[in-house]
C-alpha cells in the first residue's frame, strides 16, 4: 500500500451489512473494496459481475494475497474466530460490533490482533456521526456542567430474521452494545451496574428467550445514570436518538430518524473506514480499540445476567 493509495480491503461475509458496506464504500476516497469471501455461490455470482474478486472462504483469500485490510461483517458467532486467522496473516481488521459474543471473546480477538501487531479496530460507527462528534466535545469542554442523566434510544423498524437473531447473542448484544459503546465513547465513564427489564413475551415472539423490547438501567462510573431503550416495531423506521442533563444544560440529539437516517448512517460507515486507513498510515486510532469492544460486551453480559434473573424470578 503505496502512502497515497486507497486500501484495498476485502469483504468477509457480504449479508446485510457486507453489501451496505459495499455500497456506502464506494463513496470513500481512502478505501477500495477489492474483494470479498462469502461462501453463497449465488452472492459470490452477483459480485464477481460487478469485477471485483471473490473467494468461498477466508483461507482462499489469504492464499490469493493482493489485500491490504479486511471488514468482518460475517455472523457475530464467527467474528473471533476470523479475526483471530486474519490478524494471523498479518492484516489489519475493522471488525463489525460486537466482536464476539462473550467478555472472552472479545478478550481473545483483542489479543490475536496484538500478538499479531496488527491494527483492531471495532465498527462502532456512532462515533463518526457528526452531531454526536460535537456533542462530545460539548460535553467533554464542560457545556453540560455536571452530568447526571444520559438516556439512549434505539427504535427499528422490523426485528432481523430470526435466522439472524438466533446467531446474534440477542437484543440486548446485538442491539445494546451500540448504546453501551456510545455512553462510554461520549462520557467517558464505564458502565457499572446495569438492570435490565424486558417486556412480556407475546405468544408469537419469533425467537424464544430473545425479547422484542427492553429498557436498560445504568450506573456510570463518576456517578451519573443511564437509561437505554431497545425496541424492534418502530412505525416511524429505524430511530436513533439521545438526551443529555448534566447540571449546566440539556441536549437533545435525534440523529437517526427514518429514512432521513440512511445518509446519515452511510456517511459515518465512510468516514469510520476512511479513520482505519488513516490508522494504517500511522496516525492515532480514532476508531473503537478491541479494549472499546471488549467494554460494550462486558456492559451487554452484565445486563444478560440481570435478564437471566428476572426470567428465573
Ligand atoms: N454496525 C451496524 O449497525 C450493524 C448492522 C447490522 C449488522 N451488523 C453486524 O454485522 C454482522 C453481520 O450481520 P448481517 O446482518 O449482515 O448478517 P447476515 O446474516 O445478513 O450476513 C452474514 C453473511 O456472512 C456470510 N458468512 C457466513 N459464514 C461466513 C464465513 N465463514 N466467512 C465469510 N462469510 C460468511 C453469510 O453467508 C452471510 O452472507 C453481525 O455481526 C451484525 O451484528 C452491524
Amino acid at each position: 500500500m503505496g502512502n497515497g493509495d486507497p486500501v484495498r480491503l476485502a469483504i468477509v461475509g457480504a449479508g446485510r451489512m457486507g453489501r451496505t458496506h459495499l455500497r456506502a464504500l464506494s463513496g470513500s476516497r481512502d478505501v477500495q473494496v477489492t474483494a470479498v469471501v462469502e461462501p453463497v455461490s449465488a452472492v459470490r455470482d452477483e459480485l464477481t459481475a460487478t469485477g471485483l474478486r471473490t473467494y468461498a472462504t477466508l483461507d482462499e483469500l489469504i492464499e490469493a494475497g493482493g489485500v491490504d485490510a479486511a471488514l468482518v461483517a460475517a455472523p457475530t458467532d464467527l467474528h473471533v474466530d476470523l479475526v483471530r486467522r486474519i490478524a494471523a496473516a498479518g492484516l489489519p481488521i475493522l471488525c463489525e460490533k460486537p466482536c464476539g459474543l462473550r467478555p472472552e471473546d472479545g478478550a481473545e480477538a483483542m489479543r490475536a490482533a496484538e500478538d499479531a501487531g496488527v491494527v483492531l479496530q471495532i465498527g462502532y460507527w456512532r462515533r463518526f456521526v457528526p452531531e454526536l462528534v460535537r456533542l462530545r466535545e460539548q460535553l467533554m469542554g464542560g457545556r453540560f456542567g455536571d452530568l447526571s442523566l444520559i438516556s439512549c434510544w434505539q427504535w427499528d423498524a422490523q426485528p432481523p430474521a430470526p435466522s439472524f437473531r438466533r446467531r446474534s447473542g440477542g437484543l440486548v448484544l446485538d442491539m445494546g452494545v451500540h448504546e453501551f459503546d456510545q455512553i462510554r465513547w461520549l462520557t467517558g465513564q464505564e458502565l457499572e451496574e446495569v438492570h435490565a427489564l424486558p417486556a412480556a413475551a407475546t405468544s408469537d415472539e419469533p425467537v424464544a428467550g430473545d425479547p422484542e423490547s427492553v429498557a436498560l438501567l445504568a450506573r456510570l462510573s463518576a456517578g451519573a445514570v443511564a437509561t437505554v431503550s431497545l425496541g424492534r416495531r418502530f412505525p416511524h423506521g429505524d430511530c436513533c436518538w439521545i438526551e443529555l442533563m448534566g447540571t449546566a444544560d440539556y441536549a437533545r440529539s435525534l440523529f437517526i430518524w427514518g429514512e432521513d437516517g440512511i445518509g446519515v448512517f452511510h456517511d459515518a460507515l465512510v468516514a469510520q473506514a476512511d479513520a482505519f486507513a488513516a490508522t494504517l498510515r500511522g496516525e492515532p486510532q480514532r476508531g473503537a480499540t478491541g479494549d472499546d469492544g471488549l467494554r460494550a460486551i462486558e456492559a451487554a453480559d452484565r445486563a444478560m445476567h440481570s435478564l437471566a434473573a428476572v426470567a428465573s424470578r
